[in-house]
């Protein structure tokens, strides 16, 4: 028998996942992929709301990753992996995996990015009193001005090292299970889906440059647009670690500080606000 790793299938949008999207997308698209692989769906147990994929063999990231050490010791080589991973992305029609989930009775709103959706949540009540615990009124005012363009992928939200396992030039992305909110969205902004991993490697700066430099280079992001980015999800990812029983003050503590210096680098620009 094959060997498998189980997920609780949460949400619907879990099930439409792993019954409908993983496999169309594997058979759809799995050749023309350089590195990506997408995980195959062993079984679906809708009774125990069970949806198994396939256990790979290859490098996992567990024990080189953690909350307190933000990747520090993490191969620099693993952000051009993760470049080629988006490339392998940018192959996947949007429109397609929309329609699947439409079909599945979900709601975009649900499972895609919105910037104007994303800059009204930051008032709802109990998001702004987080925000307010560690930032100014005028870096909350800031958030209001923040920019995003550009091309929009799917992939599986929680794009950062820990959810890859490598296998020689090879990188199977796993975990593929439902969040609600804007900081894993299974349709997203390019940027914010690079974006979202780069924060994530806050203790290795040298990783983080080379993933920034790549990401400009290979998709011709400008570095305002990567700043806005960056923002927006170490914003989401402080609001997430607040909302948890278990906070890492570390890893709490360099969102609030990239989302800072972040901020400060844009009111030092000549023109205002975050305009890419
Ligand atoms: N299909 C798989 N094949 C091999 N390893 C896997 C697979 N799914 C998950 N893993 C490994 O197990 C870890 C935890 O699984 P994951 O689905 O990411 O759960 P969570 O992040 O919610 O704990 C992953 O970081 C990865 O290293
Ligand atoms: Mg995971």
């Amino acid at each position: 028998m094959q060997k498998a790793t189980y997920k609780l299938l949460n949400h619907i949008e879990d099930t439409v996942i792993y019954n409908d999207v993983l496999p169309y997308m594997k058979a759809k698209y799995q050749d023309g992929f350089a590195t990506l692989v997408i995980p195959d769906v062993v079984a679906v147990d809708l009774n125990r709301r069970q949806g198994c994929l396939k256990l790979y063999e290859g490098a996992t990231f567990n024990e080189t990753w953690g909350h307190e050490d933000g990747g520090s010791r993490i191969d620099l080589d693993t952000a051009n992996l993760m470049i080629n991973m988006v490339s392998d992305l940018s192959i996947i029609g949007t429109p397609i995996v929309e329609d699947i989930f439409l079909r599945g009775g979900i709601s975009l709103d649900t499972i895609a990015f919105d910037l104007s959706r994303w800059k009204e949540s930051l008032n709802s009540g109990d998001r702004q009193q987080r925000l307010a615990r560690r930032f100014d009124p005028s870096e909350i005012e800031q958030l209001q001005q923040i920019h995003i363009a550009g091309e929009r992928l799917f992939s599986n939200g929680d794009f950062y090292i820990r959810n890859v396992v490598r296998q020689e030039q090879k990188a199977v992305l796993v975990d593929w299970n439902y969040f609600k909110g804007f900081r894993c969205c299974y349709i997203d902004y390019r940027v914010n889906i690079l974006a979202f991993a780069y924060i994530h490697m806050w203790g290795n700066t040298q990783w983080q440059s080379r993933l920034r430099a790549l990401a400009l280079e290979r998709f011709g992001i400008s570095e305002i647009e990567f700043a806005n980015a960056a923002v927006i999800k170490a914003v989401e990812q402080y609001l997430f670690l607040t909302n948890n029983t278990d906070i890492c003050d570390m890893f709490c503590n360099a969102m609030v500080r990239t989302v800072k210096e972040t901020l400060a680098i844009f009111r030092e620009r000549p023109e205002p606000g975050c305009e890419a």
